[in-house]
């Protein structure tokens, strides 16, 4: 049968429709790039902020069409939706066949040849251990550079705007050895960068350990020297951490390994105390700055990105400039900014003080408007510099040009040299800096 996939949400939910896709492969079933073309269509949904939720119940919205068309289309949502509706979804679309929880990934083939055979509205949320057991798999890796792989799922931290922990469940990591083995057919592959991936990937291999965390114990550093002995893997990079779990032994392992990259997701949420206690953020604003400054000693050149959410319940004016004083002083070249979300069940939901949509929005700018001064200023630092690039292919912008990507995470343009090709590693003479690339000529 012919499938398609649509994912919403965060790149754990990409590598997780990747694994499906392979899954159902193996079984015989095509991937196709068109709903029209399906005989089954699968959302992989996100529950972070409302937003995410209701632009899939649009969308399901609109299957009744294609429904009627084809009575045999069979329709099925996994991901973080999954988990937390369940059984409401038949309900809320009363044209869905399958419901399955981010847990019961691994069964996939299972439930897709069952409804294949005999229609029934099937539903299994349970939470398991053995979906730790596929979810390495990958389906097409030729032409790639990158490629993620999924070492921990699920997160014990419970901030208090968060809706993680309920759809995703405690934390469950891999075993070094298992993800090795991936990343090493990945790298006979060609893959040159790796990405490491969990709902809090410095966590790995810590369930329900006690913060703060001494500062030898990190088993994830453990696992940064195990992928950077895996010969062929040139780049390491990892998503998304919570800052509290960076200890000494991370920073200086990261500092140690060439093949980590200078680059990390840092993310502050608030730069408010106040705030921060309010959504279990253990850490204060000055410790926050204090493991940004180890991390700029000790990994030279590192940039950051970060995410930032504004309008939390209660945040005043004075909070929200504390927020933008943090975010000015560590420096950020990227940053994700969001307007909160009450999400049902979780601790922010029920606090008083919800703040209006407007002054979400007015903050919102401001910050945005900061991050354009600050990475436009920053960039400019790299004019003049040779920098190290990973070959992506052609610019997107201008198809006589080539385009990578630094350790830095920047972005650079340049004019391809003979038999240049994705994956390669170069060396770029800056000679100019946008607001956010980079142009130079190959060395
Ligand atoms: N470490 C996780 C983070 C998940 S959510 C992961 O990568 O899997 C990603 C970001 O969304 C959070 O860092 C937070 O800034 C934002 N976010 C989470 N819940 C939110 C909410 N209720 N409203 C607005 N933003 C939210
Ligand atoms: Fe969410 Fe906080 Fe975990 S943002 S994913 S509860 S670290």
């Amino acid at each position: 049968m012919n499938f398609y996939i649509k994912t919403y949400g965060c790149q754990m939910n990409m590598r997780d429709s990747d694994a499906a896709t392979a899954m159902l492969s193996e079984r015989g079933h095509t991937l196709v790039e068109k709903e029209e073309q399906a005989d089954i269509i699968i959302f992989n949904t996100c529950s972070v902020r409302k937003k995410a939720e209701d632009k899939v119940i649009g969308k399901l919205g609109f299957m009744k069409k294609l429904k009627r068309k084809n009575p045999n289309l069979i329709l099925g949502l996994m991901g973080c939706m999954a988990q937390r509706l369940g059984d409401e979804l038949f309900v809320m679309v009363p044209n869905l066949d399958f419901v399955i929880g981010t847990d019961q990934l691994h069964t996939i083939g299972d439930v897709v040849d069952a409804e294949a055979h005999k229609r029934h509205k099937f539903v299994s949320t349970e939470v398991q251990k053995d979906v730790l057991t596929e979810m390495g798999k990958h389906y097409k890796i030729d032409n790639k550079t990158s490629e993620f792989v999924a070492i921990m799922r699920g997160c014990d931290c419970y901030c208090t705007f968060c809706i993680v922990p309920y759809v995703r469940g405690r934390e469950k990591s891999r075993e070094i050895p298992d993800i090795v083995e991936e990343v090493k057919e990945l790298a006979e592959a060609g893959i040159k960068e790796i990405i490491l991936l969990g709902q809090n990937v410095v966590a790995y291999g810590l369930p329900k350990v006690k913060l703060p965390l001494a500062d030898d114990n990190s088993p994830f550093a453990d696992l940064l020297e195990a992928v950077h002995a895996v010969e062929g893997v040139e780049r390491i990079r990892f998503a998304s951490p919570h800052p509290a779990y960076f200890n000494d032994k991370l920073i200086k392992t990261m500092g140690q390994l060439p093949k980590v990259c200078n680059n990390v997701h840092f993310p502050l949420q608030s730069g408010s105390d106040r705030i921060l206690k309010k959504m279990n953020r253990p850490y204060t604003s000055e410790e926050f700055i204090e493991k940004a400054n180890k991390l700029k000693k000790h990994v030279p050149g590192i940039t950051f990105s970060t995410d930032i959410i504004v309008g939390f319940p209660s945040e005043t004016e004075e909070d929200f400039n504390m927020t933008r004083k943090v975010f000015n002083e560590v420096e950020f070249d990227n940053a994700y900014i969001f307007k909160y979300s009450p999400r049902e069940g979780t601790g922010a939901a029920i606090y008083e003080d919800q703040i209006t949509d407007e002054v979400k929005e007015e903050r919102n700018k401001i910050l945005l408007g900061d991050l354009k001064t600050m990475f436009g200023r920053n960039i400019q630092t790299d004019v003049g510099e040779t920098v190290n690039v990973l070959v992506e292919g052609v610019s997107k912008r201008n198809s006589e040009r080539w385009q990578g990507r630094t350790p830095t995470n920047r972005v650079v343009i340049f004019d391809p040299i003979d038999d240049i090709k994705a994956g390669d590693i170069i060396d770029v003479k800056v000679n100019k800096a946008t607001a956010v690339t980079l142009f130079g000529d190959v060395v």
